[in-house]
């Protein structure tokens, strides 16, 4: 496995696989766990030669304390990779490797996908996954790019962005991981306890009855369901919950035929925030 931390010896090693070979593209801020190793997995897959991006992006976090305390290890994320597949590329680079001494974000405009759900709630998100996909894209210059459904409203924004900035590469989704008890996996889940990952599972269960009732039950019946579930936990604080249309991201009120609804829900336990969301129809 090659680490490179620097982009001139990434080019360098990925000279051979330019032109006719495939190269596959997984983005992450490290922490790796089995989402994103599935993603790794369909990428070896679908490719000749897979790049894993490790860089926990500043100009996406819109709160300090949460970027310093967002879990870093990459030997052991370098071991995991390792253990799975000899020959993926791994790009770990430092700051200035990816900003020079300007860590600012390009103000995008993603047709309003980006002020919908996550981007009511944590100002110039998006703004900064779209600046630094689209300077990794442009390094890297993968046929194919994977990301988890986890981040749904993120994906959509990719997709989003490849069009915006003319890219050449194709963006694949891939389904979200969970745990046994249903939780999603999460890089942020090795913040929790124990207990609180038990409590946790409360999100996934809430999703999966709101798709039992989608059919039988009002949007608004099933946002007040949603909020009356939280507000009986006193340790999973409610940040948001909507149904929205899944192709446009906006709030659904009502349901209209042959369009594709998707629940998206946004909770803190303690200060740690989990997102997730679940296709409806
Ligand atoms: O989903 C993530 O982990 C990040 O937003 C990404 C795509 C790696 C960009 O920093």
């Amino acid at each position: 496995m090659g680490i490179y931390t620097n982009r001139e010896s990434l080019l360098a090693s990925l000279l051979p696989w330019r032109n006719s070979k495939k190269i596959g593209f997984v983005p992450t801020m490290g922490a790796l766990h089995q989402g994103h190793l599935t993603l790794v997995d369909k990428a070896v897959k679908e490719n000749d030669c897979v790049v894993v991006s490790i860089f926990v992006n500043p100009t996406q976090f819109n709160n300090s304390e949460d970027l310093e305390k967002y879990p870093r290890n990459l030997d052991a994320d370098v071991a995991l990779l390792n253990s799975l597949h000899k020959n993926i590329i791994v790009y770990a680079p430092e700051i200035s490797d990816i900003y020079g001494d300007k860590i600012t974000a390009t103000a995008y405009d993603f047709l309003g996908l980006e002020h919908e759900m996550e981007g009511k709630h944590r100002e110039g998100h998006f703004n900064g996954v779209g600046t630094i996909l689209n300077i990794l894209f442009r390094i890297i210059k993968p046929d194919n790019a994977y990301f988890g459904e986890k981040d749904f409203q993120q994906l959509q924004i990719v997709k989003k962005l490849v069009e915006i900035e003319n890219l050449p590469v194709s963006i694949v989704g891939v389904p979200i991981v969970r745990e046994e008890s249903g939780l999603a996996m999460s890089s942020r889940n090795n913040r929790l306890t124990e207990k609180q990952q038990k409590e946790a599972v409360l999100i996934s269960k809430t999703l999966k009855e709101v798709k039992e009732q989608f059919s039988s039950h009002t949007i608004s019946e099933l946002n007040r369901f949603v909020k009356e579930t939280f507000e009986k936990n006193d340790q999973l604080a409610l940040e948001y919950f909507e149904i929205a249309n899944e192709k446009t991201l906006k709030t659904a009120v009502e349901k209209s035929k042959n369009e594709k609804y998707r629940a998206f829900i946004a909770v803190f336990s303690g200060e740690i925030r989990l997102i997730d969301n679940m296709a409806l129809n």
